[in-house]
């Protein structure tokens, strides 16, 4: 590999579900890894990374871990406010961050429906540029993991989903695949301005999808239609009301089309996205009662 850092790469969301494969493929690749927490006592990190506390909605909490770095891992799940005093804070440390935000850019319509996420990403991506650091921006699809967020409930206790729009397609991506090109992001050179649509290998309904995590736990499972307002009422009380509606405004909109499929994982890393089944056999005893 080419510009290895010796200095510490910083992982913010290190002990979520993208950061923690970051962390994992920055070790694999021999970089050290500074992960940033609001608890530390409860990250369940490898030993050989350097856990430090830190909130992004405290930017003064920053300092410490942001001493000696020279790339930053940004991923924001935090409420947005403090979003333009971190990244000159950032700025004031660090060279180059790799920014975890959304294809907001791409022309299909399940990327170009109201969502306020993606305007809060676009927004950060504006604060980075004015800021001046050399930035590589990773835009990854549906991840494949929302499966098992969405659907294992229903899969350990019974066979059946009852979900809206079995016939939209999406492309999922494994989360592994996303942390491989960010981690590439941060310790090869050649990557700064680079703006990176992240899918998986291929278009799938969300019925097949419910399928093929049939198969990988070899019983049958059954896909029962809801519509929108069967789902809202679902959902009511338990989900947050911008979340469905931005769900099913994608869903609706992309029905009829196949998901945006893209290669550039296979152009990053030089071998091709794990498929939906792979991750669903790896994940399969998520889904597995007891
Ligand atoms: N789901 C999708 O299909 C999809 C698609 C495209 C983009 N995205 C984007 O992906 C991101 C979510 O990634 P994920 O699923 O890996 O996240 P996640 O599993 O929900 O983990 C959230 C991480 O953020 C950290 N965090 C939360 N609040 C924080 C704060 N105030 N200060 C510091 N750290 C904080 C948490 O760390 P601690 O709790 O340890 O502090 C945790 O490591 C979002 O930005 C989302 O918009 C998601």
């Amino acid at each position: 590999m080419t510009g290895t850092p010796v200095q510490p790469v910083l992982v913010t969301g290190a002990t979520g579900r993208v950061g923690r494969a970051v962390v994992a493929q920055l070790l694999a690749a021999g970089v050290p890894v500074r992960a940033l927490t609001r608890r530390p006592d409860a990250a369940g990190l490898p030993a050989a990374v350097e856990v430090v506390a830190g909130d992004l909605t405290v930017p003064d909490s920053l300092d410490a871990a942001l001493q000696g770095v020279e790339a930053v891992f940004l991923l924001w799940t935090a409420p947005p406010d403090t979003a333009p005093a971190v990244v000159e804070r950032l700025a004031s440390h660090a060279r180059r961050v790799v920014f975890l935000s959304s294809p907001h850019k791409t022309p299909h319509p399940f990327f170009q429906q109201p969502n306020p996420m993606a305007r809060f990403h676009a927004h950060v991506e504006r604060l980075i540029a004015a800021a001046g650091l050399e930035s590589t921006i990773i835009r990854p699809g549906m991840f494949a993991s929302n499966a098992q967020f969405w659907w294992a409930p229903a899969i350990r206790d019974g066979d059946v989903v009852r979900w809206p729009y079995g016939a939209a397609e999406t492309a999922p991506i494994d989360e592994r695949d996303i942390a491989a090109v960010a981690a590439r992001a941060l310790y090869e050179e050649g990557h700064t301005g680079g703006d990176y649509v992240l899918t998986g290998p291929e278009s799938l309904s969300q019925a097949e999808q419910v399928s093929v995590i049939g198969v990988a736990l070899g019983r049958q499972i059954r896909f029962e239609e809801l519509s929108p307002e069967e789902f809202r009422r679902e959902t009511a009380g338990r989900w947050p009301g911008p979340v469905v509606d931005m769900l099913l405004a994608a869903w609706g909109a992309t029905i009829g089309r196949p998901a945006f499929v893209t290669s550039t994982v296979a152009d990053v890393v030089g071998s091709p996205p794990r498929t939906f089944r792979q991750w669903a056999a790896d994940h399969a005893d998520a889904f597995r009662s007891g």
